[in-house]
């Protein structure tokens, strides 16, 4: 052969060579939309790597010291199989990973992979990216957010836990958590926004939002996950995971409008809830997961089940006998990502092969799951650096909004004139088990380091400066205040004229003495262990009782409503907890938070929630005890006052009309401060029962002492709808009482022609 020839030859099959790269490799043409590289990527994709996509594992593999030179080695081998498995492409994410290094490992693991798939790494980022190993910014809990009223502070949380779980390699945050609480005992109330269906959207909106931006197409967005769907805060006597037995209307007036709002709202994944919903286990309800969520609803994003669930259809539910039969249900009924373990593959390989799952249904899993790794840009950059992680932890921005969120969502119950404190007169006593405990940290959050944790004693020293006389006794657990801490706490309050106890719950995550959390639920809503016992120690001993509570459910105790001087609700405020509670305590910020949930008036009066109906105390109440709540959803004083006036609602409308109406708010006090104004609706006569009230709208505004503002708000015509008795919706001509503070105006609402 001449060279002229053999050069011919070896360019045709470079060309030829070249060509088939181009060919296969395409979807890696980051120019192309990401549909388009979806189904370029899925031709390519042999069934192993399909089913790969679709299993998640944890990391965490040991206690790797990622300073060691070894790191890549050492940590590789202790994945053990999972290292084998990525590297053949059968896993598709991770959680539980905890360091930027970690995730990289991890990520040029898969990049090993034939077909170089990167991994989505999630992790429980609930009010910042708590779980992460190292200090991250901690945000007051989604109960305080709730509490604020302000819905574009948890858009900004979620935007920044975003940025910060980017930096650090994660792509995707099992939150919001959008379950309308009824069961006061469940120990999750802190991760949820509480008992309202229009607050808990709101709020739900906004953090995915936040979290995913437009279309999760920017480096800083991550993809959301809607949870738990549904039904959690109704189940059996609030245990986590237990059955819910729950009508199909109360779903859908009260359970189901958060995620409609959230799948409006482009949420990209919907976790099911460990519970059964009326006989049918949340993760193999193809009906709502398929045909009401998917179909009806148009969710176009992906299911990844919550821990271990799909396995318990068989161990807890018992619905099937064997782990490949749970497997079965769950995907036929839409699962899509297996959250965790092994086990799953082998199933679902051998079910597709035996013809019981269709290969189309493992495609469309697959589809969804590769969308977001395109969108997120993780096959142009998975890894992150050290440089991005400095730069984005804990930034200034990040710590003056987890103030703000702790200063916004207080909640002031009481007040008979001891608040606001003034600086440096009293001799203060401050004491009780949340004194100077991380607890203010919440639920899903590691303890952070002390310097980046302003306790309320801390706050409290902060805000009197040396030379006051601010004295502390430690009370060690919240369960059990000894008597030797007792005696201390009397022997010092004598001395006091003001007692500051924090008091509460404990519901961090790895805390050995939590008292309320994910499987921690309450048998008693009053504070736990002899808490009350020191409270009435202290009334005793004459000083002057300010109580500030920090919890995630609400504490109801009728003895502390009636006995203390002043009660601060401060929720989980997050890492500046402390700071906030003690410039609320003296007045440097004026309480605005208002209850996103009912505080009962002991566990033995739930359920116990305002947007009741008509008839459920037609017959009396309790024996002994009053039918009404501690404090209603809403309630919150506040160091100024407000006066509401003009209310300007439209006498008709018609069925098919929204209604905007006027009012003019005025501070009238000595203060400035929020105010968080409130519109209710109460349709009067309805042909199936409807609530005494419901929200419709609410804000948050601003007023100077002395300031007015005329508002105007705007009820959509499908506030005014409710169920018939086919469950369709319609609004039904009659008379609407608008109510806003202690103002009632009635709309009559005509049928239109
Ligand atoms: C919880 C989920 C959480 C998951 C992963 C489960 O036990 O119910 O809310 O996202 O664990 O940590």
């Amino acid at each position: 052969m001449n060279s002229a020839i053999k050069k011919l030859l070896l360019s045709a099959c470079l060309i030829a060579s070249f060509d088939s790269l181009a060919a296969t490799a395409s979807y890696l043409d980051a120019s192309l939309s990401s549909d388009k590289r979806v189904e370029l990527l899925l031709e390519e994709m042999t069934l192993d790597e399909k089913i790969g996509q679709m299993c998640q594992f944890v990391g965490e593999a040991s206690d790797i010291d990622f300073d060691s030179k070894d790191t890549k080695t050492d940590y590789t081998l202790a994945l053990g199989d999972r290292a084998g498995l990525i590297k053949e492409g059968k896993i598709g994410s991770f959680l539980k990973v905890s360091t930027f290094e970690e995730a990289n490992i991890l990520q040029s693991l898969a990049e090993t992979s034939r077909l170089k798939i990167p991994l989505l790494i999630a992790t429980d980022a609930i009010h910042g990216h708590g779980m992460y190993m190292d200090a991250t910014t901690i945000y007051a809990t989604q109960i305080g957010l709730a509490a604020s009223f302000e819905p574009e502070l948890a858009e900004l949380m979620a935007e920044y836990t975003a940025s910060e779980m980017r930096a650090t390699g994660f792509h995707w945050a099992y939150s919001p958590n959008i379950e309308v609480v009824r069961d006061a005992r469940w120990g999750r109330i802190g991760e949820t926004f509480g008992e309202d269906p229009y607050l808990v959207t709101e709020m739900g909106n906004a953090m995915v939002r936040g979290y995913q931006g437009k279309d999760f197409g920017s480096e800083s967005n991550v993809i959301a996950s809607a949870k738990h769907f549904v039904a959690g805060g109704i189940a059996y006597n609030g245990v986590n995971g237990a059955p819910a037995d729950v009508s199909e209307r109360t779903l859908h007036e009260i359970f189901f409008p958060p995620f409609v709002g959230s799948i409006e709202s482009g949420v990209y994944t919907i976790m099911p809830a460990h519970n059964e919903i009326n006989g049918i286990p949340a993760h193999a309800h193809e009906g709502y997961l398929t045909d009401l969520i998917r179909n009806e609803w148009g969710f176009e994003g992906f299911y990844v089940s919550d821990w271990m669930d799909i396995q318990r259809l068989e161990t807890a539910h018992k619905i099937v006998d064997s782990e490949k039969q749970a497997d079965k249900v769950a995907v036929l009924a839409g699962m899509d990502v297996h959250m965790q373990g092994p086990g799953f593959f082998d199933n679902v390989k051998a079910l597709v092969e035996e013809g019981e799952i269709p290969q189309s249904r493992i495609d469309h899993a697959v589809s969804k799951i590769l969308y977001a790794k395109f969108q997120l840009g993780l096959f142009e950059n998975r890894y992150t650096s050290q440089e991005a992680v400095d730069n984005t932890l804990l930034s200034k921005a990040h710590r003056d909004l987890a103030l703000k969120t702790a200063q916004k969502s207080m909640v002031l119950l009481k007040n008979n004139g001891v608040l606001p404190l003034k600086p440096g007169v009293e001799r203060i006593l401050v004491t009780g088990p949340n004194a100077d405990h991380q607890a203010l940290l919440g639920e899903w959050a590691r303890v952070q380091p002390d310097n980046n944790v302003i306790t309320v004693l801390e706050g409290i020293n902060q805000q009197y400066g040396a030379g006051s006389t601010i004295e502390h006794v430690a009370i060690a657990r919240h369960e059990l205040i000894s008597a030797v801490e007792l005696s201390a706490v009397s022997q010092s309050a004598k001395q006091a004229d003001v007692v500051i106890a924090v008091m509460g719950e404990n519901s961090l995550r790895f805390d050995t003495n939590k008292t309320s959390a994910e499987n921690v639920d309450r048998p008693t809503l009053d504070l736990v262990g002899n808490q009350i016992e020191l409270l009435q120690n202290i009334k005793a001993s004459g000083a002057k009782l300010v109580v500030v509570l920090v919890n995630g459910g609400p504490i109801a105790s009728e003895w502390l409503t009636e006995n203390a001087d002043a009660i601060l609700e401060a929720w989980e405020p997050g890492m500046y907890g402390g700071q906030a509670i003690a410039e609320t305590l003296v007045g440097k910020v004026n309480p605005a938070g208002r209850l996103p949930i009912t505080v009962p008036r002991s566990v033995g009066h739930l359920q116990s929630f305002y947007n009741h109906k008509p008839s459920a105390f037609h017959r009396g109440g309790f024996y002994l005890s009053s039918r009404k709540p501690l404090y209603y959803f809403g309630y919150g004083l506040s160091y100024t006052t407000f006066d509401y006036r003009n209310l300007t609602v439209p006498e008709t409308m018609t069925t098919k009309d929204s209604l905007t109406m006027t009012v003019d708010i005025e501070n009238t006090g000595q203060m400035d401060g929020d105010e968080v104004v409130m519109i209710y609706i109460n349709d009067k006569v309805s042909t199936v029962t409807t609530p005494v009230r419901k929200l419709v709208a609410f804000k948050r505004i601003h007023l100077k002492r002395g300031e007015q503002k005329t508002l105007s708000f705007t009820i959509d015509n499908q506030d005014f709808e409710l169920l018939d008795r086919h469950m369709k919706p319609v609004v039904e001509p009659g008379e609407f009482e608008i109510i806003i503070g202690d103002h009632v105006k009635v709309a009559t609402v005509i049928a239109r022609d």
